[in-house]
């Protein structure tokens, strides 16, 4: 048999391609533009404008009327949308997270003023109990601590239809319940939310990446034990595919795998599985890493920011949650 790929040196020399600037330009087979970004931000119930978060050197909490201005500088920018991430006072967490479905709390009121700033600029939101439960587990728990499914995902509907009216475009829930999707559809279906994206973050691993999240939204010291219950284990691979295979068939518009440099395999399998928009989400600890070691002036922050971004492209991502949003667009608008 011919091989497809002739190597015969000297006549084909590989490096010719890359020996300058616009041939390796031409020759590119994947681009990172600004339209693959999703800014990923939070936003806090305060007053006080842009509370650093320590974890995240650079990521601030921002109050409302700053993630209005963001929101503004986003559609300046070409950011596309916005994965908004609250942070709550604690006064107002309780154990069934009952503040998630105030239509006057702070999700609904961020997004009201967000879309009044932007409205070409797509917000999407997470649908989960984490922020608002004082034992910061995505659900409600039982006796035992155990994350009761059906029971959450009562909730998580009310959630989800609270999102849609306030003018949330597309709800993203993330708390990895089995029936979510369909139940929450079926929801927004019959309020008459039919235009509601759904944005299933399907294959969402147990991951000790999402750390300096649970600092950043103040869910971190409340968590008592772990998500292995309802998050996947990061040994499996198959698992995945089942995953974003039942959230399909449910009514998932687009899905999620997450974290993600570390799970560039499942982006790859999924993507190339599914015929569906498959979106990465680049997580706080990942983040962290980056900042962490640029700051140490071990690695190239910009340098490597840009690569992990362009690589969730290459591995077949149609677009990517990130920290790094408003940056990684500065450098692509230069
Ligand atoms: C939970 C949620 C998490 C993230 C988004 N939604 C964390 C978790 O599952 O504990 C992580 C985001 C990040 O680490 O950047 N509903």
């Amino acid at each position: 048999m011919t091989s497809p790929y002739p190597q015969s040196f000297p006549a084909t020399r590989l490096r010719r391609l890359r020996q300058s600037g616009w041939i390796r330009n031409l020759s590119a087979e994947n681009t990172l533009q600004r339209k693959d970004l999703i800014w990923s931000m939070v936003v806090h119930d305060g007053d006080e404008p842009s509370i650093p978060v320590g974890s995240m050197p650079g990521l601030v909490r921002l109050n409302v009327d700053e993630a209005a201005a963001a929101a503004k500088r986003a559609s300046d920018l070409g950011i596309p949308a916005i994965a908004m991430f609250p942070h709550l006072n604690p006064r107002y967490k309780d154990e069934t997270g009952s503040e998630a479905l105030n239509p006057d709390g702070l999700v609904p009121r961020a997004i009201k003023a967000m879309k009044d700033a932007a409205p070409d600029v797509g917000i999407i939101c997470d649908v989960a109990l984490d922020p608002f439960t004082s034992h910061g587990h995505d659900g409600l728990i039982d006796a035992s601590g155990y994350v009761m499914n059906d029971e959450t995902t009562a909730v998580l509907i009310e959630q989800a239809l609270v999102q849609a009216a306030a003018g949330c475009d597309m709800v993203a829930p993330s708390d990895m319940m089995d029936g979510r999707i369909g139940a929450i559809r079926q929801a927004l279906e019959s309020e008459g939310h039919s235009n509601t994206m759904i944005l299933s973050y399907a294959a969402k691993y147990a991951s000790g990446f999402y750390g300096p999240y649970r600092d950043a939204i103040g869910s971190a010291t409340a968590l008592t034990g772990d998500k292995k219950t309802y998050q996947q284990n990061p040994a499996n691979s198959d698992e995945a595919l089942r995953e974003v295979a039942m959230d399909i068939a449910e009514g998932a518009d687009m899905v999620m795998v997450k974290p993600g440099l570390p799970y560039l395999d499942i982006v790859r399998r999924v993507s190339e599985t599914f015929a569906i928009p498959t979106i990465a989400f680049q997580v706080s600890g990942e983040y962290a890493q980056i900042k962490a070691a640029g700051e140490k002036g071990w690695i190239d922050e910009t340098r490597v920011m840009m690569e992990t971004l362009l690589c969730f492209k290459r591995a077949g991502a149609s677009g990517i949650i990130t920290y790094f949003a408003e940056a990684a667009a500065h450098q692509l608008n230069d």
